[in-house]
């Protein structure tokens, strides 16, 4: 049941905690600081390219996966959502591995795509939350989300826990590849095992998040912006926002907003950016101000070492906890969430069952 929550989906956007928790601890040993993966159908030391592909949020988890994989693993990492990856006849090293993300385990395309890379001699690797379910039954390997059942339609607690994992497969593999030394390792589990507290902090107080919603909620149009592995979250709260709420709102890549986007910009256009310190954060800030200069309206989630820059342009600034850099988008997904909640509970939309979509889409 929902307990003493009003929707299911206000209780999953509290289980974040204890679903990281869950998660991490399941795939990190305290002891040795390092992660500690289930037996894998190939070996990461030596496989020449992983392809990674799903549908929507788990798409988009998908996608910081791949950013970590390659930065923290070095191994070539090719993706694309499943409804293309089935039909565009990808080229397929030998010996290569795939890698399937799914909250449900059913979703059609990812399933159909999974069938086909396996037929074509890939070794596949499913992360479902269902351990019953068809994906996990026909894939190689599994690797379980430790996230509960989820019911309400948008992904939450599954997405996270879904980072929490591809996290944690970055830092196995890039140990496996001798490109990852112990103390690095274990400096970055402690980043990822501070997360659920952070989450936890977040979640007590969603003032500020709520104030942004009632602005956001007036809006015809929105913007989410980010850069590196912020960018899959920028997308993830544009989608959480079109689904939930339906305002119109995109996600985009920092760095591409003068190549097309910045023309949409004016006062009437909320410019939701994630920005936390880090190696893109003047990038990202640089980005933002041509933004602003144009009468955008900036509303930055940043940092305590961030705020003070984007302070100066921006209309709103949202400081999280600071992290390290390599964990800053699992805890930026947990605003964005709120906010699309936030915004859809404003509108007066019903948040658990958003029109026209399903929990597990299991028709092409
Ligand atoms: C968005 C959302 C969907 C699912 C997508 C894949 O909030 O929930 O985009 O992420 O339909 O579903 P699974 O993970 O079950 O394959």
């Amino acid at each position: 049941g929902k307990g003493n929550y009003r929707h299911f989906m206000e209780k999953e956007l509290h289980e974040h905690p204890i679903v990281l928790g869950d998660t991490l601890r399941q795939y990190i040993d305290p002891a040795s600081r390092a992660a500690a993966l289930p037996a894998l159908p190939f070996d990461p030391a030596t496989v020449p390219r992983l392809t990674m592909s799903a549908c929507g949020s788990a798409y988009l988890a998908a996608q910081v996966g791949r950013y970590w994989i390659e930065q923290i693993a070095r191994i070539p990492v090719d993706s694309d959502i499943a409804s293309e990856l089935r039909y565009r006849e990808p080229v397929l090293p030998e010996g290569g591995a795939a890698l399937f993300v799914s909250q449900s385990g059913e979703t059609a395309d990812t399933l159909a795509a999974l069938r086909l890379l396996r037929s074509l001699g890939q070794k596949v690797l499913s992360i479902v939350n269902v351990d019953e379910s068809s994906m996990a039954r026909e894939s190689d390997g599994a690797v379980l989300t430790v996230a509960g059942p989820e019911i309400g339609v948008a992904s939450t607690k599954a997405f996270t826990a879904q980072l929490a994992v591809l996290a944690c497969l970055a830092l196995g593999f890039g140990r496996a590849r001798g490109v990852l030394d112990g103390a690095e390792e274990a400096r970055l589990t402690a980043a990822l095992l501070e997360v659920p507290g952070h989450a936890a902090a977040l979640l007590e107080d969603s003032t500020e998040v709520l104030e942004l919603a009632r602005e956001v909620v007036q809006a015809r149009d929105v913007l989410f912006l980010g850069r590196g592995s912020l960018y899959p979250i920028a997308l993830e709260g544009a989608l959480k926002l079109k689904e939930l709420s339906y305002i119109h709102a995109e996600g985009y890549a920092a760095g591409e907003m003068k190549h097309g986007p910045i023309a949409l910009i004016d006062a009437s256009v909320p410019v939701i950016a994630l920005c936390p310190s880090g190696p893109l954060f003047e990038k990202t800030a640089s980005n933002l101000q041509e933004a602003a200069a144009r009468g955008g309206r900036i509303m930055a989630f940043t940092d305590a070492e961030g705020a003070p820059a984007l302070r100066r342009f921006a209309e709103r600034v949202v400081v999280l906890p600071t992290v390290d850099p390599f964990v800053a988008p699992i805890l930026h997904a947990i605003p964005v969430q709120l906010l699309a909640y936030h915004v859809a509970i404003l509108k007066g939309t019903d948040v658990d069952q958003p029109r026209n979509l399903a929990k597990a889409v299991t028709v092409e």
